[in-house]
């Protein structure tokens, strides 16, 4: 199989907006407890933050973190998780029993010590725009204030300073605490954007969207919250899982299709709303649930548990969900003058790029890999890349490009070439023409593959698939050629 494509730095999407690059901590199952905090933990922080996760996170390239949830927090009370006394409660999300030892000041400590970036999601669920603006305060107030004064006596004398904020989680979803119909949900929305605003006026709102394209609302929920919200927010939310179902990996290799059709059609709903109600600023999509999820494998236990910290969601992904994985990141770059910010669902343990052991080891997943990768060298402008491709047929997504791909040019000139090859069984040929960006030598090629695409890593073998050199990777009067090897995460850099 063959494929061809031409990279011109005089044809720019946009610039990469680092927000791309972020992840998602829920208080759900390990993510937390015994993912990222474990005060016994050998390697422990001060905090009660694992050392040995943190160095992974590092490694990761995270930019940015969501928390609380997900759908843990349509039903949460932060004041649960700060100050001395720390209630244990139900989480009726989850079926699980929340000590609330961690917080969010212990959040805010884990970004510090990341560098990472927070997301803070408020309770439109069960709770709403009162108790919004009053955890605000707590955060972002400087003092002189009940609330202001209340962080200050947890050990937090400087405001948090915590700039993006998700309106409620998934509320479209029947599944969620205090389900909405999009009228509800865009009246509550836009009350609470608005007296957020008014306690904090810096702060930069997201509006929930889809909790995936196949919701029955799809495209109208969207449609109707912004004809609400629109005024007073500055994102709208997508999420989208995918799985191979029943075998067919043809169409799992082509779940980017899936999540394009999602862009554009929010895109083109935002637009409408801009046109129709005669607005100047444009609604970004901020992609803050996207991964791989095997639900239908889900236990779901028909009665509940109620344990601390069980094993939940926790998916061990192969070298065809890290293809797939890098696949939704070549779609997010591609699309990054309208989707500004991402989150990886989720960080540690939970459908997630790191794995732990309490009191153990803590390793990479395969999906690890393209991430790092995307998150280090995603950096700059993106270049439109339109490749010819040999092409397959799909079950879900009719006939498909072999490669999927997409270029960034970083501020030293660097381009970074992300090639998919989406073929489980055929090598794709590929030759790139880069004369336009004035390309000297190839600075590095790497691909992600295995014979076995059901190869995993586990605490066993925790480096069984990892990158390795791509080689003969040939530069020749601007042109390279290269081989993406079958079922393939390709990452070419040239200088
Ligand atoms: O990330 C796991 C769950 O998926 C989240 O809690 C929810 O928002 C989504 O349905």
């Amino acid at each position: 199989a063959r494929a061809e494509l031409t990279i011109d730095p005089a044809f720019e999407v946009g610039e990469v907006n680092p927000r791309l690059f972020g992840s998602f901590v829920e208080h759900l199952g390990r993510c937390v407890y015994s993912g990222i905090y474990e005060p016994d933990h050998p390697t422990a922080t001060p905090d009660g933050l694992r050392g040995d996760v943190l160095a992974l996170i590092a490694e990761l390239g995270v930019t940015l973190v969501r928390y609380p949830g997900g759908n843990f927090v349509s039903g949460y009370r932060w004041e649960d998780g700060v100050g001395e006394h720390r209630p244990r409660r139900l989480d009726p999300a989850w079926s699980t029993v929340e000590t609330n030892e961690f917080g969010l000041n212990e959040f805010m400590r884990f970004t510090g010590a990341t560098g990472v970036e927070p997301m803070m999601a408020i309770n439109l669920g069960t709770r709403g725009p009162q108790e919004a603006r009053e955890l605000l305060e707590y955060c972002n107030h400087p003092g002189g204030t009940a609330w202001s004064d209340w962080r200050r006596s947890h050990g937090a004398p400087d405001p948090h300073g915590i700039s993006l904020w998700c309106l409620g989680n998934e509320l479209d979803g029947p599944w969620q605490m205090g389900h909405k119909t999009a009228e509800e949900y865009g009246r509550v929305a836009a009350e609470a954007a608005r007296v957020m605003r008014m306690t904090d006026p810096s702060v930069r709102l997201v509006a929930c969207g889809s909790s995936n394209s196949g919701m029955p609302t799809f495209g109208a929920w969207e449609a109707t919250v912004l004809e609400h919200t629109y005024r007073h927010v500055d994102y709208v939310s997508c999420h989208a899982y995918y799985e191979e179902i029943d075998g067919d990996v043809d169409s799992f290799l082509a779940s980017a299709q899936d999540m394009e059709h999602f862009i554009d059609s929010v895109v083109a709903t935002c637009d409408h709303v801009r046109a129709k109600h005669r607005h100047d600023k444009r609604i970004q999509l901020s992609f803050d649930e996207w991964n791989v999820w095997y639900r239908r494998l889900r236990d779901v236990d028909a009665e509940p548990k109620w344990e601390v910290a069980p094993r939940l969601l926790e998916d061990n992904y192969t070298l065809t969900d890290a293809v797939v994985v890098g696949s939704l990141l070549v779609t997010l770059l591609r699309h990054c003058d309208r989707v500004s910010a991402a989150c990886l669902a989720q960080l540690v343990n939970v459908i997630a790029p790191i794995m732990t052991e309490p009191g153990g080891p803590a390793w990479r997943q395969t999906s690890f890999y393209p991430f790092a990768d995307a998150a280090r060298h995603g950096r700059g402008r993106v270049l439109r890349v339109e490749p010819r491709s040999s092409r397959q047929d799909t079950a879900q997504y009719g006939t498909v490009d072999l490669l999927h791909s997409t270029a960034v040019r970083g501020e030293d000139g660097a381009v970074t070439l992300f090639a998919v090859n989406r073929s489980t069984d055929r090598s794709l040929e590929l030759t790139a023409n880069l004369r336009a960006t004035g390309a000297r030598r190839v600075a590095g090629a790497t691909t992600l593959t295995d014979r076995d695409r059901h190869a995993r890593n586990t605490r066993e073998q925790p480096g069984r698939v990892q990158p390795r050199a791509l080689d003969e990777v040939v530069l020749e009067d601007g042109v390279v050629t290269a081989v993406l090897p079958p079922l393939s995460w390709n990452v070419i850099r040239i200088a």
